[in-house]
């Protein structure tokens, strides 16, 4: 649904964008996750023919932002960082308005009006001035006008900022409930967010591309490993080195990362080969040479910890607002 190939943006003394490409199929939601200042707005403003790129190109729906701009606008739903109301008007006017202007019928836009403001929970609210808006309606409304025209896709940048926690979730909520009809790109600068509404995450640090996968596979293929948490007591019958040893020893083991000596046992992080469970052969080993098992549990990577490893330690600002 979006190719985006060798994309640059440059502003006057600035890359903001460097050469980066990916690819988003029908359906998907995708998350555009970068500290700030990282060219997340910038690649939207170019998907969305707000501004030409550089150098590369953007396709959406088959058509390039540069030579096809009114076909891309047509298929595309937009909510800018600020979304674009006129505090003067009334939400639902607001809406026929902005249905008007992005080619809804006219036979259709009161039905339209009347649709997405259900679905952005808004029905209530629809002859209130907008600026009398509290901020998380005011960004229902924002998600309402990009969708007015039923657009194939949805480019969304930072649709929680600024929100307050029970807001986010309202909106997240939100933003799930759209998905299989539109794609979606969402962009963020929180990690949790990613996890909580996308399949799949674009990395992008300082203008640059630096990971793309489905969140799953992010975390796995980070260490191409996953990991155990395992704690033994030998009551005095053997060292901690003796049992790393053993730990070691057992089939898919490919390490012992972290040891941790206490009274009541000793803690091992073991990491193990991707896709080998090796906690039924280490519970054997430990059992068998007489030990006991006091704790045994899988561990996975979090995103958070492969942001930080991908980009070098610049980690995303965590929360909130
Ligand atoms: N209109 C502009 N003119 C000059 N530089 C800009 C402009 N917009 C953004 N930048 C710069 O480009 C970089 C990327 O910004 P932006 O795309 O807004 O990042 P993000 O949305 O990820 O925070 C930043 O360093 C920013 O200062
Ligand atoms: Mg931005």
């Amino acid at each position: 649904m979006i190719q985006v190939e060798g994309l640059t943006k440059r502003y006057a003394r600035q890359v903001a964008v460097d050469n980066i490409s990916f690819e988003v199929n029908q359906g998907e939601i995708v998350g555009f996750l970068g500290p700030n200042g990282a060219g997340k707005t910038t690649t939207m403003r170019v998907l969305t023919c707000y501004m030409p790129p550089t150098a590369g190109s953007a396709k959406v729906a088959g058509f390039d932002v540069y030579e096809s701009p009114m076909e891309v606008k047509r298929r595309i739903g937009y909510l800018p960082e600020t979304p674009p109301l006129y505090p003067e008007m009334e939400v639902g006017d607001y809406l026929k308005f902005v249905a008007k202007l992005k080619r809804v019928p006219s036979g259709d836009v009161n039905r339209r009006v009347d649709e997405v403001a259900e679905r952005c929970s808004i029905a209530d609210v629809k002859d209130r001035l907008i600026s009398k808006l509290s901020k998380g309606y005011r960004q229902r409304v924002g998600l309402a006008q990009a969708i007015i025209h039923n657009p194939e896709v949805l480019i969304l940048d930072e649709p929680t900022s600024g929100l307050d926690p029970k807001q986010i979730i309202e909106t997240r909520e939100l933003i799930k409930g759209l998905a299989g009809d539109h794609t979606i790109i969402l962009s963020t600068h929180i990690l949790p967010e990613v996890e909580a509404i996308c399949q799949k995450v674009i990395i992008i640090n300082k203008g640059k591309l630096v990971a793309t996968d489905s969140v799953d596979n992010l975390t796995h293929r980070m260490h191409g490993s996953d990991a155990s948490v395992v704690v033994v007591d030998t009551a005095g019958q053997a060292d901690s080195t003796a049992v790393q040893q053993r730990l070691e020893q057992v089939s898919g083991v490919s390490k012992v990362l972290g040891r941790h000596v206490e009274d009541s046992g000793f803690t091992y992080e073991v990491e193990s080969l991707a896709g080998r469970d090796v906690r039924a052969d280490i519970a054997r080993v430990i059992v068998q040479s007489g030990w006991n098992l006091h704790e045994l549990k899988s561990v996975s990577f979090s995103l958070e910890e492969v942001f930080l490893e991908l980009t070098g330690g610049q980690a995303p600002q965590e929360g909130a607002e």
